[in-house]
């Protein structure tokens, strides 16, 4: 079998596990550890830290002084670190460095007075904690419709950004407008390469192999995206959850078989498939 190239998790994701499980592994006295929100949308992941005694937590509120705090890779909003300061709670930051880079840019727009867009779904976590960076000044956009809508008003040169993980067709139909309005504006493009890379990995691997499988949480939105490439490039492609699908036996039949796994995917479940 071949393991695609970009496969499973992407550099911040697995950054942001290897430090959760190296704090898990820790025995601490008078305190408890919580991440805020699920680490990632993987359940074998968020049981191995439950059985750890790394619990999860929705709100920084439910966390008392003394305990520690595990930030995930989307990142939190500036007050949340003042916050936890407050309360005397520890942090352990696995804000992705792309992540990070984001909310430096724009803060320091703000600081100067600047607008700042952030092109991304307003719903995400992400984008709510890089709002949380500006002083929730920014103006979220998430489509062609929105942009049409923010350039009616005047501007002074905004600095856009973008949600790591958005679409780049829908950041460059918004830029369009920009260009059609007449809007000036400084582009940071800081959408993500990781799962493009991932998706185009996927689709090449899947046209060579006889079969092809992919691996992830049924809840996972990438790694169901995944199949559906793999599917169109490959009839004989599978989505499992783990090694105990039994659509596998019936793979032994086939000579190459290709395998992708999502961005939720830790290696050990890939391993055992
Ligand atoms: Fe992953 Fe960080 Fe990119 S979390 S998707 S490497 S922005």
């Amino acid at each position: 079998f071949i393991i695609a190239e970009h496969s499973g998790f992407c550099f911040g994701v697995q950054r942001a596990i290897d430090m959760a499980f190296a704090e898990a592994e820790k025995t601490r006295e008078g305190g408890s550890t919580y991440t805020c929100g699920p680490l990632i949308h993987n359940r074998a992941v968020t049981d191995y830290l439950e059985q750890h005694g790394v619990g999860n937590i929705d709100d920084l509120s439910q966390a008392k002084s003394g305990d520690t705090v595990i930030v995930r890779s989307h990142g939190e909003p500036k007050e949340f670190y003042l916050k936890a300061e407050e309360m005397g709670i520890t942090l352990v930051d696995t804000t992705c460095v792309f992540v990070a880079k984001i909310h430096k840019l724009v803060e320091a727009a703000n600081a100067e007075g600047r607008e700042v867009v952030i092109v991304g779904s307003a719903v995400h976590p992400e984008v709510t904690a890089t709002n949380g960076w500006c002083d929730y000044s920014a103006a979220i956009l998430e489509s062609e419709e929105d942009a049409l809508e923010y350039v009616k008003t005047e501007h002074n040169r905004p600095l856009v950004v973008a949600q790591t993980t958005f679409k780049a067709e829908i950041l460059h139909s918004i830029i369009d407008v920009f260009d059609k309005a007449g809007c000036t504006y400084e582009l940071k493009n800081t959408i993500c390469n990781a799962t493009r890379d991932r998706q185009q990995s996927c689709a090449e691997l899947a046209a060579k192999v006889d079969a092809m499988v992919v691996i992830g949480d049924t809840h996972s939105s990438n790694s169901k995206k995944l199949f559906e490439i793999a599917k169109k490039e490959n009839k004989n492609s599978i989505f499992v959850q783990d090694k105990f699908d039994n659509q596998l036996k019936e793979f032994a039949k086939y000579n190459k078989i290709g395998v992708i796994a999502g961005a939720s995917t830790p290696e050990w479940i890939i391993k055992e498939v």
